[in-house]
């Protein structure tokens, strides 16, 4: 019963509404998230960057829990992009501090969740106790089933296509045989399905580089919440909307 989406939220409460209008049969499989808003969520209140970035990172948590918890299979969250070097040293080396602190404090939530963590993007410029940390997190809990979290780091997706070209190349692969799947099967997320649902917190209404080939057929969901105040209730608000929507792929 403590596995039962329902058990978590207590009768009466909004998320248990809202997990009552969710079909537990037509999830969507894969769902990405751009995590945006922190620092405008921090000037609201007259804080430091930082400080939204902390408050960011204890939304990312709820909502991890509620999506392993409702029975999504794959959540990839856009959480440093090869752009963000470009921010000040001291909020750069904050965020990386911040990953590795979370790293060490959530182990037992990859455990007792069953959550396999993965990373996508380039990790070779990470700094190299967090590359460390998080190939420790990726092989603790390789074995996990119930949800796999992708945490896209220095990720930027045309850098993933040129990548991917270049790997194919590099296997002597015959141009000709080369298609779709092929170029799928040689990108970071090779092992899961499409997004069924991207989702972008803050109002921005940009895809800024991420999974540009998987999001072919995505459903796109904007929201103005910023993301630390985007917790498990709308996170059920946007699954409530995409199941509210017709996917055709093309078709009428
Ligand atoms: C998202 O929030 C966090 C990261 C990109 C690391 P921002 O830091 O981009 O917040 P805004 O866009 O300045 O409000
Ligand atoms: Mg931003």
């Amino acid at each position: 019963m403590v596995d039962h989406p329902l058990a978590c939220f207590p009768p009466g409460s909004e998320e248990h509404t809202l997990i009552g209008r969710i079909d537990l049969r037509r999830l969507p499989v894969h769902v990405a998230i751009t995590m945006d808003g922190n620092g405008r969520w921090a000037k609201q209140k007259n804080l430091e960057r930082n400080a939204g970035h902390s408050a960011g990172a204890e939304a990312a948590r709820e909502v991890t829990e509620t999506a392993a918890r409702l029975g999504i299979r794959y959540l990839t969250l856009f959480t440093f992009s090869s752009e963000n070097w470009k921010r000040p040293a001291q909020e750069v080396r904050f965020l990386m501090d911040m990953l590795y602190e979370n790293l060490l404090k959530r182990q037992s939530l990859l455990k007792e969740n069953d959550i396999r963590l993965k990373v996508i993007g380039d990790n070779d410029r990470l700094p190299a106790r967090l590359r460390r940390k998080l190939g420790e997190a990726e092989e603790n809990s390789r074995a996990h089933r119930r949800m796999q979290v992708n945490l896209a780091l220095n990720y930027g997706a045309r850098r993933e296509i040129v990548r991917a070209v270049r790997s194919i190349v590099a296997a002597g692969i015959d141009a000709g045989k080369i298609d779709e799947e092929t170029v799928a099967r040689h990108l970071y997320t090779a092992d899961c399905p499409d997004p069924d649902l991207l989702i972008r917190t803050s109002g921005e209404l940009r895809v800024s580089n991420f999974l540009l080939y998987q999001i072919a057929y995505s459903e796109l969901y904007f929201t103005p919440t910023l993301w630390p105040d985007f917790r498990a209730r709308e996170f059920l608000q946007a699954i409530v909307d995409y199941q509210g929507r017709e996917r055709r792929f093309g078709k009428i």
